[in-house]
């Protein structure tokens, strides 16, 4: 990617599905990862790190679909500098419009020491190699030196000017553990421009983590002092505490651009959207009073503030609500509202749906209308992830009873279909409705099961709200996320659980298929 002309012009670099991805006990499967990827490019961010393809077959194969299918962004895979993992990295994003390979090395003497065992002199060998190597394939090639805060700067800078000479287009400065403080930062680039004036000629880039709650402040600082690229992530999300929420870079950038002085390409429209569709596919909740996109961000509770809201707006509120996309309930239908009338919703809301998958939708819409008095834009978004989402290929829940009392344990008895579309009932008596729901369906399938996480929220207010459930479940070792709807809890945790289910399931076949192949393949030509 070549530097925007604009010099004002900050890169988004959105690493939710590589960094994100690894908080623990995300797991997305490749059709969630597509939506979230859509989704991203809806909200205009410049790169999409797609993913690490070399960890997985399911990496791999997601990072390869986003390459194919998501239209605008540059995708980037993630390598170490090892060649089999370059190799990997290129094979999946080669058929993007704008591919771009990031490989990072660790410059830090603790990582080289105990971490990689080798020696500083290896690691310019290597940063040499990969970035020489990646170049065969592209131009776009990003290196990080890892843990670089942590590092001694003079050799960072080696490292960095000699991946600059290779043809290294961007130099991302990772701030991996979250460590450092914004003048140190700021001090630290200063110094890294000042050692390899090529910077200059790239583009500098900053990716922070949250450890300290300093990565928004930290990237901040990196912008200030010259980087044009920052790496953050949906909801803040990433591996630990995560990394720089995407969310307020951007609003931090749009609220005081007249002070600051930069932009970026996104369309702050998108991001409370962005921000429910990674929250309900992850199932990382956003904290309430989390900054932009909490539920309370523009909520004001004092009569003093309410007041003055009311009288003026701007008395409270630095950013409207509107602009990050908080005013999508002004869509709302009801009963007898048609196929047409819910089309035209949903094509508000971005979802192009028709044929088939219109009359499903239709069909579950009637069935929540029912219920429900007003089906308002954020119902219609949940029952659209929900619903219009294909199935992977594994359990269904057909039916459930359940027989619950203050007075006896529950009893729960469940209908399920098999992947193989066989039906397969299962019952359990357990320490509650949901609880017996769970293990009446690991009777059903034959599954020794770890419930790791449940989570039930309510989508909207109101008694009718729908109620949205979300599972993060341990099969053999494999872990599966899954997520449910329904005016009834009983059948959205139920949904869960089998989604959540059928996609840990799904990774232990990729997995074991994976584990046969590199069987097959001789010694000698196996990736270090
Ligand atoms: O935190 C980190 O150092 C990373 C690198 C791979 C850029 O995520
Ligand atoms: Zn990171």
């Amino acid at each position: 990617m070549t530097p925007p002309e604009d010099p004002n012009r900050v890169i988004v670099f959105d690493t939710t599905l590589r960094d994100g991805e690894q908080s623990p006990g995300i797991s997305l499967n490749t059709q969630e990862k597509l939506e979230i990827a859509q989704q991203l490019a809806r909200l205009g961010v410049d790169v999409i790190e797609a993913g690490f393809p070399i960890t997985s077959p399911g990496d791999f194969e997601a990072v390869q679909e986003i390459s194919r299918t998501v239209e605008g962004p540059v995708i980037a895979g993630l390598a170490r500098t090892h060649v089999a993992d370059i190799d990997a990295a290129w094979n999946a994003v080669r058929d993007a419009a704008r591919p771009r390979i990031h490989t990072f090395i660790s410059t830090s003497d603790i990582h080289i020491q105990y971490q990689l065992q080798t020696t500083r002199e290896d690691v310019m060998g290597q940063a040499r190699a990969a970035v020489a190597h990646a170049k065969q394939y592209l131009d776009d090639v990003e290196f990080s030196p890892m843990d670089a805060t942590r590092a001694d700067v003079e050799f960072t800078a080696e490292v960095c000017k000699i991946a600059i000479d290779e043809g290294a287009t961007t130099i991302n400065i990772p701030d991996t553990v979250g460590y450092t403080m914004p003048h140190e930062f700021t001090a630290y680039l200063t110094k890294l421009y000042e050692l390899v004036p090529a910077l200059h000629d790239v583009v500098l880039s900053v990716h922070c983590h949250d450890d300290l709650g300093l990565a928004v402040a930290n990237s901040f600082a990196g912008l200030l002092a010259g980087a044009r690229q920052v790496e953050c992530a949906i909801n803040g999300i990433g591996e630990r505490a995560g990394n720089a929420s995407l969310e307020e870079i951007v609003m931090l950038l749009h609220t005081r651009q007249a002070d600051i002085g930069l932009r970026t390409g996104a369309v702050t429209r998108e991001i409370a959207r962005t921000s429910r569709l990674v929250s309900r596919l992850t199932g990382y909740p956003v904290q309430p009073n989390k900054a932009v996109v909490g539920r309370n961000a523009f909520a004001h509770e004092s009569g003093i503030h309410q007041d003055g809201v009311l009288k003026e707006r701007t008395t409270y509120e630095i950013m409207e609500a509107t602009t990050v996309g908080l005013d999508a309930n002004s869509i709302v239908l009801g009963k007898h509202s048609g196929r047409h009338a819910l089309q035209q919703a949903l094509a508000q809301l971005g979802f192009d749906v028709s044929g088939q998958t219109l009359n499903t939708a239709f069909k579950r819409f009637k069935e929540i209308a029912d219920k429900k008095k007003q089906v308002t834009a954020m119902d219609l978004e949940a029952l659209v992830t929900d619903e219009l989402r294909e199935e992977i290929p594994g359990y269904q829940l057909e039916w459930f009873e359940v027989e619950a009392s203050s007075r006896r344990p529950p009893h729960a008895t469940v209908g399920i279909r098999g992947p193989e579309g066989e039906e397969l009932t299962g019952s359990f008596t357990g320490d509650g409705p949901i609880d017996a729901i769970f293990h009446a369906i690991n009777t059903a399938t034959g599954t020794e099961v770890k419930l790791r996480e449940f989570r039930v929220d309510a989508v909207t207010g109101g008694q009718d709200a729908l109620g949205e459930t979300s599972v993060v479940l341990e099969v053999a070792g494999m872990t599966g996320s899954g997520q449910g709807v329904s005016t009834d809890i009983l059948e959205a945790a139920g949904r869960a659980y089998t989604r959540a289910l059928s996609n840990a399931l799904r990774q232990r076949t990729v997995a074991a298929e994976a584990e046969l192949a590199t069987a097959a393949v001789p010694e000698t030509v196996r990736a270090p």
